[in-house]
């Protein structure tokens, strides 16, 4: 693993974004790292190197075994609640503030320290793991609100016994189409796209850099290891997003 990307490859981008009227950052995993919260799909220490998706992360995993999902979720929250966002994190904001119309941020992170870094408009591909929604559509629509289901492993509609399931977004669901054309849209019309701690594993996510480049934008990649998508980029950055991305967007006025 590299310590510190190249310097001119750092430059380079560096220059790309400052001469960018649009930049469209796609984060995953990798992003929060820093922050404490665990990847997916590292070696050791990727979640899904210790659980399977299929069990808790798929509406059929859910329906197998509710109070296990339910716990195991309950725990990640705990975990985001008490992460803090890093220095890359703020970068990206301040970044964002000092350049207004410039950037869309488009993470995969189902945390939020994007927003609590001061990015709020942060378009959320996999939904948001503190919310609570119910498993099925509730029968008695919206005033049904899952905040006041029955206390639970998992709460309960204490009416019909639908279940809270948590706001993310599952193997085998449809992504929330409008945060989807959303992040097709700033693809298409970026002038760089950056890339930050994803795998690029999971579709279609991963085809958001594919999509930038053949419609001419500059595709660099963060990472401090090899993505499935690197051949998509033109720089490959190889480094941490606490530690690369102040040193590209810090100095950029
Ligand atoms: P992955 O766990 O698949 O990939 C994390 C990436 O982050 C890897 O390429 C690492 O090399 C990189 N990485 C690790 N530490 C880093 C650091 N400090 N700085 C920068 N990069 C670092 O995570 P995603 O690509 O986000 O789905 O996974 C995509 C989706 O798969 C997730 O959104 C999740 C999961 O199933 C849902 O939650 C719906």
């Amino acid at each position: 693993m590299a310590e510190a990307p190249d310097p001119a490859a750092l430059a380079a981008v560096r220059a790309h974004l400052d001469a960018a009227r649009r930049v469209c950052v796609l984060t995953g995993a990798g992003m929060s790292a820093e922050s404490g919260i665990p990847t997916f799909r590292d070696a050791l220490t990727g979640l899904w190197s210790r659980f399977d998706p299929a069990q808790l992360a798929s509406e059929e995993g859910f329906r197998a075994d509710p109070a296990r999902v339910w716990d195991w979720y309950a725990e990640r929250r705990v975990g985001v609640r008490q992460a803090q966002p890093h220095a890359g994190h703020v970068a990206l904001a301040a970044f964002g503030h000092r350049r207004p119309g410039v950037l869309t941020l488009v993470t995969q992170n189902v945390d939020d320290l994007h927003q609590r870094a001061g990015w709020p408009q942060t378009i959320r591909l996999h939904g948001d793991i503190l919310a609570d929604r119910w498993l099925r559509p509730c029968p008695r629509g919206r005033a049904c609100d899952p905040a006041r289901a029955a206390a639970g492993r998992p709460p309960r509609c204490a009416e019909c016994g639908n279940f809270v399931r948590p706001g993310v977004v599952w193997f085998g669901e449809m992504l929330p189409a409008a945060a989807l054309e959303a992040a097709d849209r700033c693809a298409m019309a970026c002038d760089v796209m950056l890339v930050v701690g994803t795998s690029g594993a999971v579709w279609p996510a991963a085809g958001l850099a594919s999509t930038a480049r053949r419609a001419g934008a500059q595709v660099a990649i963060v990472n401090p290891h090899e993505s499935e998508i690197d051949d998509e980029a033109h720089w490959v950055l190889r480094g941490t997003a606490a530690g690369v991305l102040p040193a590209l967007l810090d100095t950029l006025g």
